[in-house]
């Protein structure tokens, strides 16, 4: 699964790369979401999912507001969610509590955005969890964290 999959650009390396990949549903929002974020202003892609769209592992699930519009009941259960929509806190702590209740025991979420910019809010936000005993690794010279569920 994937949060802000766009235009599927990553959905595709993974579909091409990771055979074992049985299903990849990518969410993304409608035109006319509004960011907190001022840097991801242009961000909602034209065509969403369009460079996945063609491997039938692949289906898209658009929401006016994205993750904000769905609930747990509306996600299959998962090994892995991958978080890269909306980079505001909030945006991110929603996120992470909509894929800690789909993924299952053992499995990954993985966060995009772990760079410690304050253009954006995902290092905060993943810090606070930190500090409040959520095991979160960062990967040394990525943007890229993860926590196991
Ligand atoms: C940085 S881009 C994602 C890039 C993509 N993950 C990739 O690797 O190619 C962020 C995406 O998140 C989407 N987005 C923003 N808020 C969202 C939300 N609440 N739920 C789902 N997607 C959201 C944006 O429309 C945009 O397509």
């Amino acid at each position: 699964m994937e949060f802000g999959c766009n235009s599927g650009r990553t959905a595709a390396a993974i579909l091409r790369n990771v055979d074992s990949v049985e299903r990849y549903v990518g969410v993304d929002v409608r035109p006319g979401y509004s960011f907190a974020c001022k840097v991801q202003a242009r961000e909602v892609p034209a065509v969403p999912g369009e460079l996945a769209i063609g491997d039938k592992r692949f289906e898209l699930l658009l929401r006016d507001r994205g993750t904000f519009d769905l609930t747990p009941d509306d996600l299959p259960s998962c090994d892995v969610v991958f978080i890269d929509a909306d980079h505001s806190r909030p945006a991110v702590l929603n996120d992470r509590k909509l894929a800690k209740a789909i993924v299952r025991p053992g499995g990954l979420v993985v966060y995009h955005d772990d760079n410690g910019l304050e253009v954006v809010d995902v290092s905060l936000a993943l810090d606070g969890l930190a500090d409040e005993g959520a095991e979160i690794v960062h990967i040394a010279g990525t943007w890229l964290a993860f926590e196991r569920m």
